[in-house]
């Protein structure tokens, strides 16, 4: 089915100039962008995006992380694109991301792994209403 799904490019992909790669390669696969935009993550927003980690270890640092620098917000459309953008993406932990994922070829730690993508078509749909309220209707 086709589906949407949304992705981030995290503080540290902004930083490695990577946002064009990683579009690249959602579009390369045939996966297209629907929605774009380059935002500094208020707190309040970063804290909703994550509530599922809060009591964690490490929401503290998450929420400081991706706070900590401007984030490419995307919404991705294409078939199966939840899991299609997941692939793409690689293992959260960059140790067992494999080569050739962009986490496998870019991040360089569980904290700094370039990139954001919902886990299931549910979870895109909260995602999607909070990062881009402007395309509720
Ligand atoms: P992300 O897909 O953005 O969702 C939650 C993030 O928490 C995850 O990517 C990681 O960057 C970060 N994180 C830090 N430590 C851990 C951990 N032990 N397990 C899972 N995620 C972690």
């Amino acid at each position: 089915a086709i589906e949407k799904t949304l992705v981030l490019v995290k503080p540290d992909g902004v930083k490695k100039h990577i946002c064009g790669e990683v579009i690249s390669r959602f579009e390369r696969k045939g996966l297209e962008v629907e929605a774009i935009k380059m935002i500094q993550v208020p707190e309040e927003l970063a804290k909703k995006h994550y509530e599922e980690h809060e009591g964690k270890g490490f929401f503290k640092d998450l929420i400081a992380f991706i706070t900590s620098g401007p984030v490419l917000v995307m919404v991705i459309k294409g078939e199966n694109a939840v899991a299609a953008v997941r692939q793409i993406n690689g293992a959260t932990d960059p140790l067992k991301a494999v080569p050739g994922s962009i986490r496998g070829d870019f991040a360089t730690s569980i904290d700094e792994n370039v990139v954001h993508a919902s886990d299931a078509p549910e979870t895109a749909e909260r995602e999607i209403g909070l990062w881009f309220p402007e395309l509720k209707k």
